[in-house]
Formats: C-alpha cells, sequence, structure tokens
C-alpha cells in the first residue's frame, strides 16, 4: 500500500507543471487532511508492533514526498522566471516618460539673481523678521509718529501698544537696524525678503518683495552710491548701459535722499529698458541719516553710508517682460511654467563684473 503510494505521488509530482499545482499537491498529500497525514494518523489505532515498522515506513515515505516536492519546486521556480525573462522585455528605445517638472518662481529667481551680483560687489546677506515691531520698522529708522507711514493705510498693525506693537514689515528697511545693533561697523549687505502693505489694485499687492542695501564705512559718499547701483543695474539687466537717474526725494532714513529711476521707452504695451525718453522708478536711496546711526550705537562723526531700497517685483516685471504684477500671486501654475525658471538654470548675467 505505502509502495503504490509512494510511486503515484513521485508520479504527480514529476508531472506537475506549476508551482501553484505543485502546492495543491503537497496539501494533497501533507497538509491536515492529505493522504499522508491520514495514513500516519491511523497509526493510533494499530499494535505496538505494527506502530513500530508501519511508522517507519509511513516516515520514510514522508520523507521522500518532501524532498520530491523541494526538488520539484526549485526547478518550478526556476523555469517560471526563465519564462517570465523571456517574455518581459524592456524596449529602450521608446520614449521616456516626461517627468512633471517644477519651476523657480521669478520672485526667487531674481532676488538670486541680485544677491549672486551684490556678492561680486562684496555684499553679504542678511534676514529679519516679516512680523516686526513698531520700533524697529520706524523709530528707530527715524520715522516720526505724525509720517503718512504710520498711518492705518498703509500699515498691517498686529497688536501690543507702543513700541510694542507689531506690524507685518512695511518695508525690508528694519533689516538695516537690526543687523547694525547686531555688529559693529564698516558693514556691507543686502537683504531680500517679503514687505507688507494694506493696498491693493493694479500695480499694488497686499505682498510684495523688496531688496535693502547698507553699507557703513569710513569716508563713503554718495558717489559710491550711484556707482555701486548702476553696476548693479548693468549687469542684472545685461545691458552695457543703462540710463540711470537719481531724483532727489524724501526720506526719513536717509540725507540726502533720491529716487532711483531707469531710462527706457514705453509704447501701449511694451516697455524696453535703456532707450527712449521715458524714466521708471525702481527704488529709493540715500546716506543714511545720522539720526538711524545713533539709534544703532554708532558714532556719524566716525561713520557714514548709503542705503538703498529696491522692488523685486518692478524689476523680474522689466527684466523678463512680465506685464501684470497680480499674476505673481495667482498660483496659476501656467502662468509659472511660462514665466519659470528651470531649477537648473543658472543665470547668465553677460555683462558680468
Ligand atoms: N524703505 C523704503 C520704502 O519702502 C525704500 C528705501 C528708500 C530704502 C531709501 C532705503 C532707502 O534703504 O535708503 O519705500
Amino acid at each position: 500500500m505505502s509502495q503504490e503510494l509512494l510511486l503515484e505521488s513521485l508520479a504527480t509530482i514529476s508531472a506537475c507543471k506549476t508551482s501553484q499545482s505543485l502546492e495543491d499537491i503537497r496539501v494533497a498529500l501533507l497538509g491536515k487532511k492529505g493522504k499522508i497525514t491520514e495514513e500516519l494518523k491511523k497509526l493510533g489505532g494499530a499494535s505496538p508492533e505494527e506502530r513500530k515498522t508501519l511508522g517507519a515506513t509511513l516516515n520514510q515515505l514522508k520523507q521522500e514526498i518532501t524532498d520530491a516536492l523541494e526538488v520539484k519546486k526549485i526547478a518550478l521556480t526556476d523555469s517560471e522566471l526563465n519564462a517570465r525573462l523571456a517574455t518581459e522585455k524592456l524596449d529602450v528605445t521608446l520614449p521616456a516618460h516626461v517627468e512633471q517638472q517644477g519651476k523657480i518662481h521669478p520672485i526667487t529667481q531674481v532676488a538670486e539673481e541680485i544677491t549672486a551680483i551684490f556678492a561680486d560687489l562684496g555684499f553679504s546677506t542678511e534676514v529679519g523678521p516679516d512680523i516686526e515691531d513698531d520700533e524697529h520698522n520706524f523709530t528707530a529708522l527715524n520715522i516720526p509718529e505724525s509720517h503718512p507711514a504710520r498711518q492705518m493705510h498703509d500699515t498691517f498693525y498686529l497688536h501690543g501698544k507702543g513700541d510694542n506693537k507689531t506690524v507685518l514689515r512695511t518695508h525690508t528697511s528694519p533689516v538695516q537696524i537690526r543687523t547694525m545693533r547686531a555688529g559693529k561697523p564698516p558693514f556691507r549687505f543686502i537683504a531680500a525678503g517679503s514687505t507688507y502693505r494694506c493696498d491693493s489694485d493694479l500695480t499694488h499687492t497686499p505682498m510684495f518683495h523688496q531688496v535693502e542695501g547698507l553699507a557703513i564705512d569710513k569716508n563713503i559718499n554718495m558717489g559710491h552710491l550711484r556707482g555701486c547701483i548702476s553696476e548693479f543695474l548693468r549687469v542684472f539687466f545685461e545691458l552695457d548701459n543703462v540710463p540711470v537717474r537719481f531724483r532727489p526725494s524724501f526720506f526719513p532714513f536717509t540725507e540726502p535722499s533720491a529716487e532711483i529711476d531707469i531710462g527706457c521707452a514705453r509704447s501701449k504695451d511694451s516697455l524696453k529698458i535703456g532707450a527712449g525718453n521715458d524714466w521708471l522708478e525702481i527704488g529709493g536711496c540715500g546716506m543714511v541719516h545720522p539720526n538711524v546711526l545713533k539709534n544703532c550705537g554708532i558714532n556719524p562723526d566716525e561713520w557714514q553710508g548709503f542705503a538703498f531700497g529696491m522692488g523685486i517685483e518692478r524689476l523680474a516685471m522689466l527684466k523678463y517682460g512680465i506685464p501684470d504684477l497680480r499674476t505673481f500671486f495667482e498660483s496659476d501654475v501656467r502662468w509659472l511654467s511660462h514665466y519659470g525658471f528651470d531649477p537648473l538654470h543658472i543665470p547668465s548675467l553677460v555683462g558680468g563684473l
């Protein structure tokens, strides 16, 4: 009986074609209710003598079947794998999947370009908080209580009273105060970042970006300021000759103060930098007011310097021909894929220093 069972089992195993049916065979023979298992169960009812010989035979049988199953399993797995490899072909000539690629926002791009140019001119970078207190945003910058910039119209007030009142910074100039108070002159740095004003129309968004610059040293004069700004604009706009005009103006934190205009040609729907008879304002600048230096513990008789602040959106619009300010902040991916920059794009800055 057991010899027959062995032969029959080995024949079935050997004829088996797939590892799935081999598993079925294993269950049918050695599983809980399998044929061999059933035979082994019967041993319980046999006499001790019988149990001894039959037991040994059945165990031997079970071992042989187990071995045969194991050998067959390896063979089947191998041949199944080979069959799969033979059918699964990789066509390396097929075009690759188009991967969705992110874009760098023009504001980020332009801020990096500005940082790179000023780095070449010896300026480091500083940062300050978007939530400022009244003291840093206004008082220390020599902006008196009655200045129009303090009115609710312009400023997003948060909480607190007096100098502790917190605001969303209305400009990047408070970084001047923070950096000068934290260190010792000389200073030469720029600070780019978000700024906020309660203003929203065609040419104003409640959040926008500025880059601040400050250079404090001995014997700094307005000629240095002019040269620095002109050189920056020349490299930034990649033009040999950008007409720059300093228009007398007023800022409480600089004396004298000027507004920076660049020469351009304007027609109905285009703007060309560096040609024509029009001027376009891109920021303010001046010689740092002695009161600002004093407010930072710096002796104005010993140290002087210049400061400037420019709108990053304005610079980006002019350089990259982006006509509408508000589109910068609409989070429209079609806009971003059109005006954005490839992550690995390196600014050409052909007019380099
Ligand atoms: N903070 C000024 C503004 O937001 C811009 C500015 C003008 C910054 C003159 C300066 C400066 O550093 O010297 O309108």
